[in-house]
Order: C-alpha cells, then structure tokens, then sequence
C-alpha cells in the first residue's frame, strides 16, 4: 500500500511511521511526506529515511479548495492509496475528503468521541477523568469524526500537567496509528459505512 503523510509539525507520529514500514509485515510504503510549513521537523525525519518531501504553503492559495486541489494532484501523482494525517493543522474542505473518502485516516489525541478539536488533555484534566488516550480514525467532514480503526487507553496520573499527559498519549500514538496502517493494509481493517470490522489478531 503506498502511503502519504500529510504533517504540519515535528512529526513524531510520522517517525513511527516510517519505523513501521520497515517492517514487512506493515505491508505500506511512505511514498510522499507533504507539510503546508517548511519548517515542520518531520520534514528532516523524512529526508533522512530517503523519502520524498514536498511543501504545499497553504499561504500561496488564494483558498482551501486550491490549496487542497494542489494536494490532491502531488498524492495522485505519488500513487498514493491512503492518505495518514499525523498532526496536520489545516481543516480540509469537504471536496477533498469526499475524493479520498474511506481511503484518508487521522489520529487525534483523545478517546474520541470526547473531546474533539483542540486542547485535548488540559479539558481531559479539568473534567477530572481517569482515562485518556488516542484514536485512529478514518476521516469524516466533521472534524475529528468517523469510524474509528484503532483506540489505546493511558491512564491520568495525580498531578498530570497537559504536558505530562499528552507526553503519556504520545507514547501510545506511536503504538496505535503503526498498528491501524498495519491492519488496514493488510486488509484485517474494513471500513463500511460508518464503522471498522477488524479481523483476526489485532495485537
Ligand atoms: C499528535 O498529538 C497528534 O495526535 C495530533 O497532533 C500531534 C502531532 O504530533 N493530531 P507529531 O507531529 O506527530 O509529533
């Protein structure tokens, strides 16, 4: 399966990634990274595993569905076949998702569907809840909606700052989205209508 990962920052998610398709078993292949920042960290991370980059200002268009009709033709040139969101921080318009629909996933800081958007783990720890975590979930024109492929649980420690807390999430985001691009390229994830069969070992 040839993916494109689409990146505005530092790029951790896409670092587990590229370790991921190592992997045979992974059975993907990073084909293209896009940023819409030339700063974004992850494009060095990319670099240094071969694989090829590109940056798409989303300041250079005069719109969204410019901007998104520019990334469409670099992933359809690719020959990608899954588009990963791993911490892409521009809202795509409903266009777009609809031309990759069932073939574009996303991980979100959060077991979704509580707490959607932004600022994730300061409301977990204002809500004073016990469990948070990530989700991996195909993408939907809500934001930060549709079938979910993969969630990891963390626990909320006593005196968790948002920091400490998205630092424990970030370790199991590593762990969830190399697992979700493994099921689904392997065909052991499905998607239909609005929710994920999983088949077989998941783990
Ligand atoms: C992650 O927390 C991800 O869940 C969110 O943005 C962050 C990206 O981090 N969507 P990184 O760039 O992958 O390190």
């Amino acid at each position: 399966l040839k993916v494109g990962v689409l990146i505005s920052g530092r790029g951790s998610n896409l670092q587990a990634l590229i370790e991921a398709c190592r992997d045979p078993a992974t059975n993907a292949r990073i084909v293209l990274v896009l940023s819409n920042k030339a700063d974004a960290g992850g494009l060095k991370r990319a670099a240094e595993a071969g694989i090829p980059t590109a940056v798409v200002d989303h300041k250079a268009y005069g719109d969204r569905a410019g901007f998104d009709a520019e990334l469409d033709r670099r992933l359809k040139g690719a020959g990608v076949g899954l588009v990963c969101l791993a911490g892409f921080m521009r809202i795509l318009t409903d266009g777009f998702i609809a031309a990759w629909r069932d073939r574009m996933i996303n991980i979100h800081p959060s077991l979704l569907p509580a707490y959607r958007g932004l600022d994730t783990h300061a409301r977990a720890l204002a809500d004073g809840v016990k469990l948070a975590g990530c989700t991996v979930h195909y993408v939907r024109p809500e934001l930060d909606t549709g079938p979910i492929i993969v969630q990891a649980a963390v626990p909320v420690a006593a005196g968790d700052t948002p920091d400490s807390l998205a630092a424990r999430v970030l370790a199991a985001e590593h762990r969830a989205y190399p697992l979700a691009l493994r099921l689904i390229a392997t065909g052991r994830a499905r998607v239909k209508g609005e929710t994920v069969r999983l088949q077989g070992e998941i783990l």
